[in-house]
C-alpha cells in the first residue's frame, strides 16, 4: 500500500502544533517537513529549532527535505533536530556519496532528492547506498503548484533501475499530489506520497491521507 508523508508547509504556521496532532491521528506513515534557505531556493521555510518542536510531539518520524545549498554542513543539526531521515538534493551536493555516508554515520536513514528536470539516471552510482529517492514533481520553494507529468516517466525508469541493482531504496514523490495525480504515481510505482496542500487545505485532513492511501488498495 502506498504511504503517505503530509508535508507541514501547507499548515497554518500559527497552529503548527495542531497540524502535528492531526498528523498523529491520521494514517500518515511520516511527517514532511520542508527546510529552505532562500539560496537553492528563492524561499525561506522551517529552521532547527522549529523542527526539534515539531520532534517533541510527533508520534511519526519526522522526513526533513532540505532544500539547501550544501546540506551537508547541516547532517548533525538535522539530526539533533530529531529527523528520522535526512532528504538532501542531487543538486546541491558536489559529494553526494560523502554526504550519504555521513548521514547514515549520524544514525539517519539517508534519501537523495532530484529537481524535475535532472534525469534519475544521474543516480546510477549511489541507489545502492540510498534509503530513500524523492522524485520533485514540482521546481522546489512553493507549496499548492501544479504537478508536472513528466514526473511519472520518472518513475518508472526509476522503478526499473532499483530494480536492476536490487536496491531497497523505496521512491517518494513531492508536489502537486492529489486525488487526481497519485493515481498514475502508484501504478507507476511510487511507495511515499508527500502532500500539502491536497491535505492542510481539505475540509477533514485526516480524511484526505486515508483517501489517497485507499487508492492502492
Ligand atoms: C515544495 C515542497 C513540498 C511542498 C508540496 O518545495 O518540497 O513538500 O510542501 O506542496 P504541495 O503538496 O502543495 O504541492
Ligand atoms: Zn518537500
Amino acid at each position: 500500500m502506498v504511504q503517505v508523508a503530509p508535508s507541514l508547509l501547507a499548515a497554518d504556521f500559527a497552529r503548527l502544533g495542531e497540524a502535528v496532532e492531526i498528523v498523529n491521528r491520521s494514517r500518515a506513515s511520516l511527517i514532511h517537513i520542508d527546510v529552505m534557505d532562500g539560496m537553492f531556493v528563492p524561499n525561506i521555510s522551517i529552521g532547527f529549532p522549529v523542527i526539534a518542536a515539531i520532534n517533541r510531539i510527533a508520534e511519526k518520524p519526522l522526513d526533513v527535505h532540505m532544500m539547501v545549498v550544501d546540506p551537508g554542513r547541516y547532517v548533525g543539526a538535522v539530526r539533533d533536530a530529531g529527523a528520522h531521515l535526512m532528504n538532501v538534493h542531487y543538486e546541491a551536493c558536489t559529494h553526494l556519496h560523502r554526504v550519504v555516508s555521513s548521514i547514515h554515520e549520524a544514525g539517519m536513514k539517508a534519501g537523495v532528492t532530484l529537481n524535475p528536470a535532472t534525469p534519475v539516471e544521474m543516480l546510477e552510482d549511489i541507489v545502492g547506498d540510498v534509503d530513500m529517492v524523492l522524485l520533485m514533481s514540482v521546481n522546489p520553494g512553493f507549496g499548492g503548484q501544479k504537478f508536472i507529468p513528466n514526473t511519472i516517466r520518472k518513475v518508472e525508469r526509476l522503478r526499473s533501475m532499483l530494480e536492476r541493482q536490487g536496491s531497497r531504496a523505496v521512491i517518494e514523490i513531492d508536489g502537486g499530489v492529489d486525488l487526481n495525480t497519485a493515481p498514475a504515481l502508484i501504478a507507476a510505482g511510487a511507495d511515499v506520497l508527500v502532500a500539502g496542500s491536497y491535505v492542510f487545505k481539505a475540509p477533514d485532513p485526516i480524511v484526505a491521507v486515508s483517501d489517497l492511501i485507499d487508492l492502492s488498495e
